[in-house]
C-alpha cells in the first residue's frame, strides 16, 4: 500500500513523529533552522502533507506542490500562509490553537512583570558584579498592583491574560471588533472601552491580536503619541502589529516608559537601537516555548494532518470553507 508522502519542516518530539511514521511515509528535516527555498520546494514535490512551523507558504511554494492536501501548521497564527491561494487549490490548512493559550498569557504577564520590576537590568548589574552593597535607589521601577492593563483584543490569549491581571488587583480594560457577552466581561473583571481610551488609560498596554492587513502596524507613532510616559507596552502577537521604528523613537525619546517584545518586524533581525535600550525586555519569539505545550502543539498538528489525509474533517481546521 502507498502510504502519503508527509514532509516535516522542523524535528519535532519523537512521539509525534512516530504517531505521523504509522501511517505516512514521512521525511523529517534534521535541523531545527529555516530550509532554503529551493530545498523546500524540491521536499514538497511529491508530499501530500505538509507540517510546519513558521515556514513562508507561498502560492510560489504551491506550485512547486502538485500534489499537497494539508498543511498542518505548529501554531496557532498561520500569517506565513497564503490561505487564499491554499482554499483556491482546496488544500485545507489547520493550526493550533487552545493548546498554548495558557503558556503565551504566561510569558505575557513575564514580559510585563520583567519590565516593570527592571529583572534583566538587575540580574546583569549582580552577574557583572557590581552590586557592592545595598543602595536605597536601585532600580526603582513600577507597580503593577491596582494598575491598569489595557488588552487589545480579547480573544483566547487576551482573557488568559485579563485573568492572570485579576490576580494583581489590577483594573482591565480591553478593545477588540467583537464585543463578549457581558457574562464574560463579569467574570474577567474586564470593561469594553473605544480604542482612544484604552491606548490613553492603559498603564500597561498588551496586544492579542491576530496579523491582518486591518492590525499590520495597528500601533504606530500616533497610537504611541496617546500612550501615557509612564506606560509599559508589551508584544507577544506580531512583530508588524507595531511600526518598530516609531517604538523605538517613543521608547528613546522616554514618550513611554519601556516594553516587552517576544515578537519583531524582521525576526530574527531586530532593530539595532532595541538592542541598547536598558527599558526593553527582548525574548525571541518563545510565546509557546515549554515542552508541555510544544508537545501538545505537535500532536495537535499531527492530529489534523493525519484527518486530513484520512478524509476526516481534523479538530482545528483554518479554512473549513474548502469542504463546502
Ligand atoms: C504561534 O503559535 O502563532 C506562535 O507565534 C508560533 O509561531
Amino acid at each position: 500500500m502507498n502510504l502519503p508522502k508527509v514532509f516535516i519542516t522542523r524535528p519535532l518530539p519523537p512521539p509525534v513523529v512516530e504517531r505521523i511514521a504509522t501511517r505516512c511515509d514521512v521525511e523529517v528535516q534534521p535541523e531545527d533552522a529555516p530550509l532554503e527555498p529551493a530545498r523546500l520546494a524540491e521536499a514538497c514535490r511529491d508530499i501530500e502533507g505538509l507540517m510546519t512551523s513558521g515556514v513562508r507558504v507561498s502560492q510560489e511554494l504551491l506550485e512547486h506542490a502538485p500534489r499537497l492536501r494539508v498543511i498542518a501548521n505548529v501554531g496557532v497564527g498561520y500569517d506565513n500562509i497564503d490561505v487564499a491561494a491554499c482554499t483556491r487549490r482546496r488544500i485545507l490548512v489547520t493550526n493550533t490553537p487552545d493548546v498554548l493559550t495558557e503558556t503565551t498569557a504566561d510569558l505575557a504577564f513575564a514580559l510585563l512583570m520583567a519590565v516593570a520590576r527592571r529583572l534583566v537590568e538587575s540580574d546583569r548589574f549582580v552577574r557583572e558584579g557590581r552590586w557592592h552593597y545595598w543602595q536605597w535607589g536601585y532600580f526603582w521601577g513600577a507597580d503593577l498592583f491596582r494598575k491598569t492593563l489595557g488588552v487589545y483584543g480579547l480573544g483566547r490569549i487576551g482573557k488568559a491574560v485579563a485573568r492572570r491581571a485579576r490576580g494583581f488587583s489590577m483594573r482591565v480594560l480591553y478593545c477588540d471588533i467583537v464585543r463578549p457577552s457581558p457574562a464574560l466581561e463579569q467574570e474577567l473583571g474586564a470593561q469594553f472601552v473605544d480604542r482612544e481610551t484604552l491606548l490613553r488609560e492603559a498603564d500597561f498596554l498588551t496586544l492579542h491580536v491576530p496579523l491582518t492587513p486591518e492590525t499590520q502596524h495597528l500601533i504606530g507613532a500616533r497610537e504611541l503619541a496617546m500612550l501615557k510616559p509612564t506606560a509599559f507596552l508589551i508584544n507577544t502577537a506580531r512583530g508588524q502589529v507595531v511600526d518598530e521604528p516609531a517604538l523605538v523613537e517613543a521608547l528613546q525619546s522616554k514618550q513611554i516608559a519601556g516594553a516587552g517584545l517576544d515578537v519583531f518586524e524582521q525576526e530574527p533581525h531586530i532593530h539595532p537601537v532595541l538592542l541598547g535600550l536598558p527599558n526593553v525586555v527582548l525574548t525571541p519569539h518563545v510565546g509557546s516555548a515549554t515542552s508541555q505545550t510544544r508537545l501538545a502543539m505537535a500532536m495537535l498538528a499531527a492530529e489534523n494532518l493525519l484527518a486530513a489525509l484520512e478524509g476526516r474533517r481534523p479538530p482545528t481546521p483554518v479554512n473549513p470553507e474548502i469542504y463546502t
